[in-house]
């Protein structure tokens, strides 16, 4: 089965009520660990490669092995997809290489996730503009397209200053209509990383029931959702680590997040930090062992079990056989019509 266009995974998850996983990737072991947990669970899922996953990877690379996850794993609806596209260029670069769908963040001036001094939030019409232009590209190839309105931030932090904007709900159905992307990244307080929150967790979940007003037909994603169990930091500090203070979204508020209308639930740090705890682990217990092997695996198997929890905590498992997955050809004819 080839991959799966990210539209039809974020449309039939908006039907069934339940959210959908995007798990960050950069090479081998994580992406069968991420297939091994979908497959157990029998999940659809979203595998995303940052910009820096694709230089990391060499692009070529990364391609290949998701050619083989694919293979390795027929019937499980699997979509491939750009975190964080900066601009047309990577975006057209990413189709190219046969990504299913793609993320513009056209929220902030190119090059970075979060506005600062050198990067600043773009207007409005910027972000109409430069999106627009990726879903034009995208679509005329089947491809599907993640915009963004508002940026990532701390509420306690940084709301009402120039740096974080929380997603304007009144925006949205201007921003969804004169673009027509897919999806929709909204701002409601998370950030990337293990340090989310100072003292304790804080989310306008409430703005997501209001954006899913505006924009019923829309698929809604979270960034900056990872959990950051404490279970798993003092793991990864038990073994030498240094993570003081990890604090991230209680599943709890993802969950409540997803009844109120988001689809797409974007994951990151926690699999970094498994995946780091397994093999702190074993270079603490083991200081003899130098077979890769013998802590890749490790890592790749608590990595798998990590994301198959997920899976059952996101409402995802038990939803692999609801649907075949389309063809892009099939969503050219579908974007054509529109
Ligand atoms: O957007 C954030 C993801 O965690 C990707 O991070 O740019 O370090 O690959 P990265
Ligand atoms: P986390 O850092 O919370 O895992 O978020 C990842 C993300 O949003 C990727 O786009
Ligand atoms: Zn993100």
């Amino acid at each position: 089965m080839p991959l799966c266009p990210m539209r039809q995974i974020l449309d039939e998850a908006r039907k069934g009520g339940y959210g959908v996983g995007a798990y960050n990737v950069n090479n081998m072991e994580q992406i069968q660990a991420i297939l091994q947990a979908a497959s157990e669970t029998q999940s659809p899922v979203i595998i995303q490669a940052s910009r820096g996953a694709l230089e990391y990877t060499n692009l070529v690379y990364l391609k290949h092995l998701m050619m083989a996850a694919v293979e390795d794993n027929p019937g499980l609806p699997v979509a491939l997809h750009l975190d964080h596209g900066p601009n047309l260029k990577t975006c057209q670069e990413a189709i190219g290489l046969g990504f299913t769908s793609v993320m513009i963040d056209g929220s902030i001036d190119y090059d970075a996730k979060t506005p600062d001094g050198k990067h600043p939030a773009r207007s409005f019409e910027d972000n109409i503009r430069v999106t627009k232009e990726v879903v034009d590209y995208a679509h005329a190839r089947g491809v599907s397209v993640e915009g963004e309105l508002g940026t990532l931030g701390g509420i306690e932090e940084d709301t009402h200053t120039d740096k974080v904007l929380l997603t304007e709900p009144d925006e949205v159905e201007e921003f969804v209509k004169r673009t027509g992307v897919d999806a929709l990244a909204l701002a409601i307080g998370t950030s990337h990383g293990a340090y989310k929150f100072k003292h304790e967790p804080v989310l306008a979940l409430e703005l997501i029931s209001e954006c899913r007003q505006r924009a019923p037909d829309t698929a809604f994603v979270m960034h900056g959702s990872s959990s950051v169990p404490k279970e798993l930091v003092d793991e990864v500090n038990k073994y030498g680590g240094k993570l003081p203070g990890a604090m991230g979204v209680p599943m709890s508020s993802i969950q409540e997040a997803v009844k109120r209308g988001i689809q797409k639930i974007n994951v990151d740090t926690d699999g970094r930090l498994v995946v780091t705890a397994a093999i702190r682990k074993v270079f603490a217990l083991k200081p003899g062992e130098f077979d890769p092997r013998k802590y890749l695996g490790p890592a790749r198997d608590a990595l798998a079990q990590l994301i198959a929890a997920k899976m059952r905590d996101f409402g995802t498992a038990g939803h692999a056989k609801d649907y075949s997955s389309k063809t892009l050809e099939d969503m050219k004819t579908f974007y054509a019509k529109k």
